[in-house]
């Protein structure tokens, strides 16, 4: 009975709305071309010995495409149905060249590899494939006077073999470019578009090479996170005998000009430091360079990376001659690490260790000079939160010496008690206060959610179908209160439904071109698009770390540098929701494998997991007040993200300030209340009935209440809350402001 009457709700909020609309041919166009020159400014000229590239302009091409499967883009929620998908063949011809098999001038061979969401891909494609060895074999032995390779890969390979023949002349590694990837390939081939992206992350020899690699695939039990705070560059860097493993080193990435930088002015302030740097091309073509700003630290009480970076910029087309300063700066928070085994005299703060800070300016991480340094004469405390993680089952973790020891300290966390509240007990018919009222200030939130009941909170706390086949339904939907269905959809490189739209690259590709602007151009491009196929919250940006090379989803995040994933988040959220689009950073976090994804249970120190796992979200969170948030499958130490009450309320919440919508990822496991207790908001989707189905079966949802009371968690003033949130988050969107717009309208008109 209970059942049939919550299907009956959804059934009603799924009839007030209609499919999206088809994109303006204007906005196809303008996509198409952003998307070419995101990508072709984001690819990474990883080798080009004697200036194998560019090619002279209408030149012959001997194409060896090996799998001949183009990949615009990695599958699963980042799938779009683009609008046009110009592969690389099609691309080095739009650009004037002729694909001749019989020419001998130059080879270029194409290496593609699938990824995709909740798979993680296997070492065997790791490596180059015997195809792979024998094409390039033949060609070797067809005597071509060039050997380009291109990589179309959604994770990392064994770039070695490429790296060490003499007769491969240039390596392009393009992640996955977008609809309009292929074009990219051939602006930068023919030399239209002088390459300027870098690695943002590392590119070693085996996946072993990876410290993360031990426990990756044992899919039965818990993953500990025993390399700590050395992750990628992080660890190649500082343990010893790790350097000799990387191929290319993050940060890599070559020009076809040719830069000086000159740092003219390194200023430590009180809680800043300014950088300024002179960036000259010095070469014979146009071209932009990006950046990189580092810091290496001696002399501290605490454990700390060989180098870490901390600021990046990018100049603007630079004629030959031509120079532009960039001012790079960062927080002296930045530096901080958080103080987990009490070294400081301080456990569970935010410390900046004494010591000598060096400031290194250039490129990759093996690519820098001195620029100048700072000393902090004692350890500064800058914050204390406490500790909100539980650390009782890592038994060891990783040291800047290659030694391992405990992790000896265990933090109890527990729900908090929310408190009790009334709440009404009989539906009212037609609301008094309706939330267009909320918004105009004629009612508060309070006065206008007393006329709800529980169950009709608890709506607001699940997801809605999906009215697209392609997609993820809506939040909200209850319309006798006027509270619009806020319509949800994914994903990270394009609108992911049933309608066109335009391919995005997607952001681990993004990431590389080291640019902040272009990345606020891809959130507005995309907030755009959504806004016009009648979209309110986009489910992205992802800004997991790339913890180990071979994650499914790895193509969908953007580094393995928590700083690199949190400005461009950040830029990100902010160009999307200049649209009236909200963002929803996902997955918070951790989320590292995507095999047995909704089972995985991180097991990780506190330090690491702040330091690495989450800086990147409480930047974006802070600069960019995304709208929402997506919290993880996985688990950390012992809870699953969604009911990590630490995690979702500690940190996120009292901690950053963070007052938007936590969702949590589809079809959780965890039942409602665990979650709502936890100061998760929405659970995500109920797809046609199905969560509402399974609530009556578990006994959360329509009996969350009573579940909720016995168990002591969870309270009416925790759904209310959660309630409120989403009323707040639905005030914001384009369609409320419709259909408020248009409720006055037939009010005026009845008059
Ligand atoms: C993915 C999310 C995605 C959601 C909706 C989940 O399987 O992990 O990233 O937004 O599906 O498609």
């Amino acid at each position: 009975m209970k059942t049939r009457k919550a299907l009956m709700v959804v059934a009603v909020a799924a009839a007030s709305f209609a499919l999206a609309q088809e994109l303006d041919e204007a906005t196809v166009a303008k996509g198409a071309a952003f998307s070419r020159r995101a990508a072709a400014e984001s690819m990474v000229l990883l080798k080009n010995e004697g200036a194998t590239l560019p090619l002279a302009q209408g030149g012959k091409i001997a194409l060896y495409d090996v799998t001949g499967k183009y990949r615009a883009g990695g599958g699963g929620s980042s799938d779009v149905k683009a609008v046009r998908v110009v592969d690389i063949p099609s691309g080095l011809k739009e650009v004037g060249f002729v694909l001749d098999p019989q020419s001998r001038e130059t080879a270029v061979v194409v290496i593609e590899r699938a990824s995709r969401e909740s798979h993680d891909n296997s070492e065997e494609w790791f490596e180059l494939s015997n195809k792979e060895r024998e094409t390039l074999a033949g060609i070797k032995a067809a005597g071509f006077a060039k050997i380009v390779v291109v990589c179309n890969s959604g994770h990392a390979i064994n770039l070695a073999p490429l790296a060490e023949d003499p007769s491969v002349g240039a390596i392009l590694w393009i992640w996955y470019p977008g609809g309009e990837g292929g074009a990219a390939v051939g602006d930068i081939v023919s030399g239209k578009v002088n390459p300027s992206g870098r690695l943002a992350s590392t590119l070693a020899r085996a996946v072993r090479d990876w410290p993360s690699d031990s426990g990756f695939r044992d899919y039965r039990g818990a993953v500990p996170y025993e390399e700590d705070i050395f992750v990628g560059y992080r660890y190649f860097e500082t343990i010893p005998g790790a350097k000799e493993k990387v191929v290319y080193p993050f940060g890599h990435g070559l020009s076809y000009t040719d830069f000086r930088l000159q740092t003219s002015d390194v200023r430590s302030q009180e809680s800043e430091v300014l950088v300024s740097v002179r960036v000259t091309n010095t070469g014979k073509v146009a071209g932009k360079r990006s950046v990189l700003c580092y810091t290496s630290q001696k002399g501290g009480k605490a454990e700390h990376p060989a180098i870490e970076l901390r600021a990046y910029g990018k100049t603007g087309l630079l004629q030959p001659g031509a120079s532009e300063e960039l001012t790079l700066s960062f927080a002296k928070r930045d530096l901080a690490y958080f103080d987990d085994e009490g070294v400081s005299g301080n456990p569970g703060s935010w410390v900046l260790d004494q010591g000598e800070y060096t400031v290194l300016v250039g490129g990759s991480v093996r690519d820098v000079a001195p620029a100048g340094s700072f000393t902090v004469a004692a350890p500064e405390v800058l914050e204390t939160p406490g500790f909100k993680l539980r650390t009782d089952t890592l038994a060891r973790r990783l040291r800047a010496d290659g030694s391992y020891t405990a992790v000896p300290l265990a933090y109890p966390t527990r729900p908090g008690r929310l408190g009790k509240g009334k709440v009404r007990k009989t539906p009212m018919e037609t609301p008094s206060v309706t939330l267009y009222d909320v918004a105009d200030g004629k009612a508060t939130m309070d006065q206008f959610l007393d006329q709800m009941t529980l169950k009709e909170m608890l709506f607001l706390c699940y997801g809605h179908p999906r009215v697209d086949p392609n997609g993820t339904g809506s939040i909200g939907a209850l319309a006798k209160f006027g509270i619009s269905a806020a319509q949800t959809c994914d994903g990270p490189a394009g609108i992911r439904r049933s309608i066109k739209s335009t391919y995005f690259p997607c952001a681990a590709l993004l990431a590389s071109s080291f640019d902040p602007a272009l990345l606020r151009e891809v959130g507005t491009a995309l907030g755009t698009e959504a806004a016009e196929t009648d979209f309110d919250i986009l489910l992205a940006p992802g800004l997991c770390i790339h913890r180990h090379p071979l994650c499914g989803r790895n193509f969908e995040y953007f580094s393995e540098d928590p700083l690199v994933s949190g400005v461009s988040a950040a830029e990100y959220v902010k160009g999307v929701q200049s649209r009236g689009v909200g963002a929803t950073l996902k997955h918070f976090a951790g989320n590292n494998r995507e095999a047995t994804r909704r089972f995985e249970k991180d097991i990780v120190s506190e330090r690491a997991f702040r330091e690495i796992y989450l800086r990147g979200f409480e930047r974006a969170v802070k600069e960019a007040k995304p709208w929402a948030i997506m919290t993880a499958y996985s688990g950390i130490n012992g809870y699953n993200c969604g009911e990590h009450y630490g995690l979702v309320t500690g940190i996120l919440r009292d901690e950053w300030g963070f007052d938007g919508v936590t969702m949590t990822d589809w079809w959780t496991t965890v039942p409602l209340w665990r979650e709502l207790a936890a100061g998760n908001d929405v659970k995500m989707p109920s797809d046609r009935g199905e969560i509402d189905r399974k609530a009556a079966k578990e006994g959360f949802g329509v009996t969350l209440a009573e579940r909720a009371e016995d168990a002591d968690l969870l309270t009416v003033e925790a759904v209310r809350t959660s309630a409120a949130r989403v009323c707040r988050m639905v005030m914001k969107t384009l369609r409320f402001a419709r259909e408020k717009a248009a409720r006055a309208e037939s009010a005026a008109s009845a008059q």
